[in-house]
């Protein structure tokens, strides 16, 4: 009877354990946890995107292969002729702390399937081009050596590899079903996801603390992808496992699921308020370009201006949101001259004016933007930051909040601005402005609440 009992028992716990192991389960998490988790990152509000592979010798957009429907043979000159001679990490990475960016995340492998760094399980890697180094590695380490978090892009597309089917977003794509499947015979996806998985594995293991992953990007549907492609739970479980505070984007195709993703990715648009998932505010991260493509494009003409920039990000942090701006080094190995010239007019800005920018947020609905102004709100200190994006004539009106501040200055100089109620409506508050435009791209007021 008893060693009966003890088999029941045993079968019940066998069956549960099973269970357990083919639901992948992701680690539980309360939402105050993961807010902590994720706390560096929401502080940060400022990160630098960098786009770099092959594609950056064509020079006209990383899609190029696509766009131009390359075969592999058509694409490979590029990789021949990988060499970025003048290329020194530690001074993209000086430029990124200049410009006041907090985090960085590097293209490790981009849809062009090509490996920045030195992987196992591919021959289609940075250290068998004339380069011949991992890049990879010397990236960690400068931007390490600058305090920033490293982090970085895993595109989930694959145009090179040999299992991975032909699809709608493929250089090689169809017209027809059976002409994808006459395509298609012969490739193994079980072998993909198996490379995806080693690829993670060594992405997240042998380059010490990595802060994010951005794995990018899934497309259901007819001839499209999604998580059953990528085995995206597993490899999101593994990804946790090894680097267990690991921050990571939106795009696997997991939204349904608990702890599939961290924070979503609205894509060089600016959104019109904070994003929300069911009913609830969600963390959030706009990535943005220069000019529009996010490698190196020699002609693109399309670069956005130093206000507009920095507009975009004070408008991000101001909806709860971080920036993640993009630079598309050249093949040479050097940050663009426009995208130099942008960070630096950003960093001029943000020495002087961050305080506005880190650790802060949305401000709470009782504060009302006057016209052409944007809100931040460090909630720590208490401190309202109005962002003046024309500058007025002379004087400011702050909405009923006469009994609310209790001083008032401009950011960049700590200079008092004085202010008093109005005469027609009590609460009101007026503040007295100086006449000239201080020499700030865009002047910040800092009040200090009551
Ligand atoms: C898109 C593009 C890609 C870029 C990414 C950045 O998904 O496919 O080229 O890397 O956006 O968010």
């Amino acid at each position: 009877m008893k060693t009966k009992t003890l088999f029941t028992v045993l079968f019940f716990v066998s069956i549960l354990f099973t269970t357990q192991l083919s639901l992948a389960q992701l680690p539980k998490e309360t939402e105050t946890q993961k807010a902590e988790r994720m706390k560096w990152w929401t502080d940060a509000r400022f990160g630098m995107f960098i786009h770099w592979g092959l594609y950056a010798l064509p020079a006209r957009h990383e899609w190029v292969k696509n766009a131009e429907r390359m075969t592999n043979e058509q694409y490979q000159k590029y990789f021949e002729m990988f060499n970025p001679d003048m290329w020194d990490p530690h001074e993209w990475a000086k430029m990124a702390k200049a410009a006041g960016m907090k985090y960085v995340v590097l293209t490790a492998k981009h849809h062009e399937g090509f490996c920045l760094f030195d992987s196992k399980f591919t021959d289609y890697k940075a250290t068998n081009t004339p380069y011949g180094k991992d890049l990879i590695k010397e990236y960690v380490e400068a931007f390490r050596a600058e305090g920033l978090k490293v982090g970085f892009y895993y595109s989930l597309i694959d145009w090179h590899h040999p299992d991975y089917t032909i699809d709608r977003v493929h250089p090689q794509r169809q017209e027809s079903d059976t002409a994808y499947a006459r395509l298609n015979k012969g490739r193994d996806m079980n072998k993909y996801r198996e490379y995806i998985k080693n690829q993670v594995r060594e992405l997240l293991t042998n380059y010490g603390e990595i802060s994010i992953i951005w794995f990018d990007f899934s497309f259901p549907g007819k001839n499209g992808k999604g998580h059953k492609d990528w085995d995206s739970e597993n490899l999101l479980k593994m990804a946790r496992s090894l680097q267990p505070g690991i921050i990571v984007d939106d795009r696997l195709d997991l939204e349904d699921v608990e702890g599939g993703w961290d924070f979503t990715t609205p894509e060089q648009v600016q959104v019109s308020k904070w994003p929300e998932v069911n009913g609830k505010r969600v963390p959030w991260e706009t990535c943005q370009t220069f000019s529009g493509s996010w490698g190196y494009y020699r002609d693109e003409n399309t670069w956005k201006s130093t206000a507009q920039l920095i507009e975009l990000l004070i408008e991000s942090v101001s909806k709860g949101g971080n920036l993640l701006l993009n630079v598309g080094p050249t093949a040479r190995g050097v940050f663009d001259y426009r995208a130099q010239d942008r960070l630096k007019s950003m960093g001029e800005w943000m020495k002087f004016n961050s305080r506005s920018i880190y650790g802060c947020t949305e401000a709470p609905a009782e504060f009302k933007a006057p016209a052409n102004t944007l809100l931040t709100y460090n909630p720590v200190l208490k401190r309202l930051y109005v962002h003046l994006l024309a500058y007025p004539m002379e004087s400011l009106v702050l909405a009923n909040m006469a009994d609310k501040v209790k001083y008032v200055q401009f950011l960049h100089d700590a200079s008092e601005i004085r202010f008093r109620a109005s005469d027609e409506s009590k609460n009101d508050l007026i503040l007295s402005l100086p006449v000239q435009k201080p020499p700030v791209e865009i002047p910040v007021l800092e009040i200090y609440l009551k």
